[in-house]
C-alpha cells in the first residue's frame, strides 16, 4: 500500500528546518552512525544538544569531531549514561534535568543489533530488550515533566526489523531462554519501543496531556556501525557486503526520519515514518505502511504495565 508523500516526490530533508536557536534536544547514541548525523544537523541549525553516550573518550572525540565541522560556538554537551544500565539511565536523567531548562525533543537512537549470544544486562533483561528499550522506557519517563512542560517530542528510532521476527512480545519468555535468536530478540526489542510509542499516545490523550507529541520513525537500511558493534562475524560479513549495494543509504539519510519527526509541525503522530523506497530500506523520507500487530492495543497495553512493574516506574 503505498501513501502519497506530502512533502513531494524528494521527501522530507532537513532544508525544510528552520532556525532552531534557543532549542533544545537530547539525543541518545551520537559517537557514530544517525545520532551523529542527527546531532550535526541540529547544531548546524543552531539548535543546543545533550548528547548521551556510553563511552565518555568517544563523546570528547564526537564534540572534537562536531566542532571541527560546524566551528567551536556550538553548544553541545555529553552526559554519560549506559541504557543497558538502569542505574545509569536514571543518573543520566536527573544530571539532564539539573542541566537544562527544556527539551523540545528527546530523540531516542541508541541502539545494539543481533548480539550473537543471549545476553542478560545487569537489570535481568536480554540485552537488546535491556538496551533498546527498557532503557528508553526509563528514560522517556524520567524525562517527560520536562518535555511536557517544554510542549516538546518524544521521537522513537525503531526499524523494519520490528516485522522480521516474532511479530509480537513473547510475555512468556521476554529473554528468550528457551529459542534465542539474534533476530528475533533485535526485532522484539524495536517493535517493543515501536508499540510504546502509540500505547503512550492513548495514555497521553486519558490523561489529558497531549501537548507533548510523540513519534515512532526508523532510518531504513542505513551505512552506520549498528551491526560491526554488537553482531556476529557472520552477520558483519552480510552488512558489509550490504553496504556496497544501493540497498543502503548514507548515515545521514538514515537521520532524516528522526529529525522530521523532532522538528516538522503539523506531522500524524498515528504514522509510522521512514524511507519509502524499495523495501522501506531507502529513499524519499515520509509516511509508510505499518503493520497491525505493531498497533496491537491489548499487546502493548500488557507491555506498558509490565515495563512499569519492571523498571519500579509508574508513567502515565
Ligand atoms: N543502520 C541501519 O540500517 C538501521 C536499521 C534499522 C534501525 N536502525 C536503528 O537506528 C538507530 C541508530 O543506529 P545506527 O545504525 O546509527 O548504529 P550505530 O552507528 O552503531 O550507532 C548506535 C549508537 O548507539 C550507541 N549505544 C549502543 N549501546 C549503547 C548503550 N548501552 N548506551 C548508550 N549508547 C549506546 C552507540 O554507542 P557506542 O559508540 O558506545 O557503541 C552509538 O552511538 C538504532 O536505534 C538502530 O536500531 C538502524
Amino acid at each position: 500500500m503505498s501513501i502519497k508523500n506530502q512533502f513531494g516526490k524528494k521527501g522530507w530533508t532537513p532544508d525544510r528546518i528552520k532556525d532552531l536557536t534557543g532549542k533544545t534536544f537530547v539525543i541518545t547514541g551520537t559517537t557514530s552512525g544517525t545520532g551523529y548525523e542527527a546531532a550535526r544537523i541540529l547544531l548546524s541549525k543552531g539548535a543546543k544538544v545533550v548528547m548521551l553516550n556510553r563511552n565518555p573518550q568517544k563523546a570528547e572525540a564526537t564534540i572534537a569531531s562536531l566542532q571541527d565541522v560546524i566551528g567551536n560556538s556550538i553548544e553541545v554537551m555529553n552526559v554519560q549514561m549506559d541504557l543497558g544500565v538502569q542505574a545509569s539511565v536514571k543518573k543520566a536523567a536527573s544530571e539532564v534535568l539539573k542541566k537544562v531548562e527544556r527539551i523540545d525533543a528527546l530523540l531516542c537512537n541508541g541502539a545494539i543489533a543481533q548480539v550473537p549470544k543471549q545476553k542478560i544486562t545487569l537489570d535481568g533483561w536480554e540485552s537488546q530488550m535491556g538496551v533498546n528499550y527498557f532503557g528508553h522506557f526509563t528514560l522517556q519517563a524520567l524525562l517527560f515533566p520536562l518535555i511536557e512542560k517544554s510542549k516538546g517530542r518524544i521521537v522513537t528510532v525503531g526499524s523494519m526489523g520490528y516485522d522480521m521476527g516474532l511479530k509480537t512480545i513473547k510475555f512468556e519468555d521476554l529473554n528468550l531462554d528457551k529459542d534465542y535468536t539474534p533476530n528475533d530478540a533485535y526485532s522484539q526489542s524495536k517493535l517493543a519501543q515501536i508499540m510504546t510509542i502509540y500505547e503512550l499516545q492513548n495514555r497521553m490523550i486519558k490523561a489529558g496531556k497531549s501537548e507533548v507529541k510523540a513519534y515512532a520513525c526508523h532510518p531504513g537500511s542505513s551505512r552506520t556501525n549498528l551491526i560491526n558493534t554488537s553482531g556476529s562475524f557472520m552477520m558483519k560479513l552480510i552488512f558489509g557486503l550490504m553496504k556496497l549495494s544501493p540497498l543502503t543509504q548514507p548515515a545521514e539519510n538514515g537521520a532524516y526520519p528522526q529529525l522530521m519527526c523532532a522538528t516538522e509541525p503539523d506531522l500524524d503522530q498515528t504514522a509510522f515514518y521512514g524511507p519509502t523506497g524499495r523495501s522501506n530500506w531507502v529513499g524519499p523520507v515520509g509516511a509508510h505502511e505499518l503493520k497491525p500487530h505493531a498497533k496491537d492495543k491489548a499487546v502493548a497495553n500488557r507491555l506498558w504495565k509490565l515495563t512499569e512493574e519492571e523498571v519500579g516506574i509508574k508513567w502515565l
